[in-house]
């Protein structure tokens, strides 16, 4: 169930769309073209939204210096890869209080065991991540990150899809609860990109060290791209492929993966990787050296401020429903 028409906010008649991206660490093209191509792509058919989500970083990143210095670096990587701040209303989710506190009303919604099934929480325990209480109850911020904007449609990777579904399904309980509040939001998630590879082909992620960085110079490319595991069977190097194809169309592919003198040379394959590579990371790279902290600091204020006139409208109505407004 839905609730009203699309929302009005803003003046316009556009549909929501809000996405995320924890700011522990430095970005990765699997970030990129599972999440926030997706989102640049699109971003201007809605009204929308671009969360820096410093509090989920929280739950892995116990060092204050570098998550202040993430959270800046995470707004430029925003800008850079295209998104125009007079557009999209980019926000640090800790200066909207909101967010916890929808959180907490959520986790009083759902059980324990149902907050068990998310293969998120089972995978970073599997690899001997801290189970903080944060990490556990994490689909709970996030879903609060979405639902109290009244978000229609959320773009993220494969990996992010159960998160959605617990969104959809703490909008169903309060609901429930309380009477027709909350939006239910869907997944974006682009079939071709839902999981980018990493250099040793497994799911691109910092916690596998196997990630080409976003803005990676060309050393760091070249390092990267040297490092991807081929085996020495086949033609093709899938693994390189696989990356290679984000990339180029089917007739750039063909020049190399069909041309006589490179088939089966992984060496030259790779070093064609490297150019690629170099010439989309290239403009980002430089129009992100240009982006200054104040810029950063200015943007996330006065988007926050934007974010959090919208998530306290919202929550005027759920502390009066769920009966803390006296
Ligand atoms: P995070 O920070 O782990 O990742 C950010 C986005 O990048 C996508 N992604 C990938 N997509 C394809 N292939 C890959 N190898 C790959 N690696 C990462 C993720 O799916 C994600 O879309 N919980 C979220 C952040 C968040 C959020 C939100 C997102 C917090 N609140 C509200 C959307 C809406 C997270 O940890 O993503």
């Amino acid at each position: 169930m839905e609730t009203g028409g699309p929302s009005t906010q803003f003046g316009t008649n556009k549909k929501r769309l809000l996405t995320g991206i924890q700011s522990s660490g430095t970005l990765h093209i699997g970030n990129y073209f599972g999440a926030l191509k997706p989102f640049v792509d699109s971003y201007q058919e809605y009204e929308s939204f671009l969360m820096v989500a410093d509090y989920h970083a929280l739950t892995s990143l116990k060092n204050g210096d570098e998550l202040r210095q993430n959270i800046f670096n995470t707004v430029k990587d925003y800008i850079a890869a295209g998104v125009d701040p007079s557009k999209a209303v980019i926000f640090q989710q800790s200066r909207v209080g909101e967010h916890t506190e929808l959180a907490w009303i959520l986790d009083c919604l759902v059980t324990v065991p149902f907050l068990e099934l998310s293969h998120a929480y089972k995978d970073k325990v599997a690899k001997g991540l801290e189970a903080n209480a944060g990490l556990f109850t994490y689909p709970m911020l996030m879903a609060a990150d979405i639902l109290l904007y009244d978000t229609d449609v959320v773009p993220v990777g494969e990996d992010q899809r159960q998160h959605i579904e617990y969104a959809r399904e703490a909008a169903a309980k309060f609901n429930n609860a309380y009477s027709q509040t909350f939006k239910e939001p869907k997944e974006m998630i682009l079939k071709n990109v839902a999981v980018v590879p990493g250099t040793d082909g497994k799911k691109m992620s910092k916690s596998y060290g196997n990630t080409i960085p976003l803005f990676a110079t060309k050393e760091e490319i070249t390092k990267a791209v040297m490092s991807i595991v081929t085996d020495s069977s086949g033609e093709r190097p899938e693994n390189v492929f696989a990356i290679h194809k984000l990339l180029l169309d089917q007739s750039g592919l063909d020049k190399i993966y069909s041309n006589p003198t490179m088939r089966g040379k992984y060496k030259l394959i790779k070093e064609a990787l490297i150019e690629d590579l170099e010439a989309f990371i290239a403009p980002m790279r430089e129009k992100r050296a240009n982006i200054t902290d104040e810029e950063v600091k200015r943007i996330i204020e006065e988007g926050s401020d934007k974010a959090r006139a919208i998530a306290s409208a919202k929550m005027k109505d759920v502390r009066q429903r769920v009966g803390v407004a006296l």
